[in-house]
């Protein structure tokens, strides 16, 4: 454990119970980056956020509820195919391993996965992930499973991967799901595939759920949903910037957009300002002015074709060992190893 802290200098580490402890960077550090990058992101001809940002304790809960709307089909597709894995994982593990999660969003996931582990002596979860959100559900899984020890890093993914580097010599089934990927541009994905590749050691398993290119009508409401779930997931970035930037967003001023852009196959969400007007950030230093109809960007949600997929994975360095997809073909699982 000494060995652990020593290794990992700018985490503070909680022990909560013998079977639960946490890691997270120190508060300050997290403040200025989120401080800084919406200054940037925001003082430049096209507005953006980045989506990172939409899963304080909030956006987590509200997340959550995106992914039960009837029109949000990739949860409950995704959660379909994990089933399949309950017999076809195994033949793939050939050592025990620890599970990590990049995000710890649904524990209904967790769960199918570490059901998949339970003929293991000792269960190992470590979640990574920027909200807190975390801690809750950790309790839960700590409630249903006997044999189950849970660490978890309170941080973005680069930072719990870099952490994950020197952890220890246990294998680890590091898992991405949610097409969450989807969300990274092109050369930031890239690059974070990079990443985990050199988190793993070889024999590791990483398994990533992406979402497929299919008709337009489907991708538009799901992410447009009729109960109006995701535009308040989208609008509640704007509070959280309030809250902790001292900003002062008027929320009824400004209107959920996503339109799916065919050409480059991904679904573009929008903060649409309903007219002109200024808003103060102040940790930011910044006013921002905006026209009416101006959109500020907060996230793309890209859908891949299965040979795209595999020439990703192929590009990063990984070897692929086995794909998964739903009947109608909606959602994929891959699971690759590092050679
Ligand atoms: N990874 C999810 C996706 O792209 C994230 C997501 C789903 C999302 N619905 C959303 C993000 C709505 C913002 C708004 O499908």
């Amino acid at each position: 454990m000494t060995d652990i802290i020593q290794k990992n200098l700018d985490y503070k580490k909680y022990v909560v119970d013998s079977n639960l402890q946490y890691f997270k960077p120190h508060a300050t550090q997290i403040e200025k980056t989120f401080a800084e990058e919406i200054s940037s992101s925001l003082n430049r001809n096209s507005k953006f956020i980045s989506p990172k940002f939409f899963y304080d304790k909030n956006g987590s809960e509200l997340f959550e509820k995106i992914c039960s709307t009837s029109e949000y089909y990739p949860t409950r597709t995704e959660i379909s195919i994990l089933k399949q894995l309950k017999n076809e994982l195994p033949p793939f593990l050939d050592d025990d391993f620890r599970l990590v999660e990049l995000g710890s969003g649904s524990s209904v996931k967790t769960r199918l996965l570490l059901d998949i582990l339970t003929s293991q002596k000792n269960i190992e979860y470590l979640p990574i992930d920027i909200s807190e959100i975390l801690a809750e559900s950790s309790e839960q899984l700590l409630r249903d499973y006997d044999n189950l020890t849970i660490t978890g890093i309170i941080d973005t993914y680069e930072g719990g991967l870099e952490f994950l580097k020197t952890y220890d010599k246990k294998k680890n089934l590091i898992i991405f799901l949610g097409s969450s990927y989807g969300n990274f541009s092109p050369i930031d994905g890239y690059k974070f595939l990079e990443k985990v590749y050199s988190a793993m050691k070889p024999g590791d398993l990483f398994l990533i759920g992406l979402d497929l290119v299919k008709e337009k009508e489907i991708l538009e409401s799901a992410y447009d949903d009729s109960q109006k779930v995701t535009a308040k997931f989208n609008l509640n970035v704007l509070s959280r910037i309030n809250d902790e930037l001292d900003a002062d967003f008027d929320l009824n001023n400004f209107l959920h957009h996503a339109i799916y852009n065919e050409k480059d196959q991904r679904i573009e969400m929008y903060l649409k300002s309903i007219h002109d007007q200024s808003v103060i950030i102040s940790k930011s230093n910044l006013e921002l002015k905006l026209k009416k109809d101006e959109l500020i960007h907060t996230e793309y949600s890209h859908k891949y074709r299965l040979s795209e997929i595999h020439d990703l994975l192929d590009d990063a360095g990984f070897e692929l060992k086995h794909t998964w997809l739903d009947e109608k073909k909606h959602f994929s699982l891959s699971l690759v190893t590092k050679i």
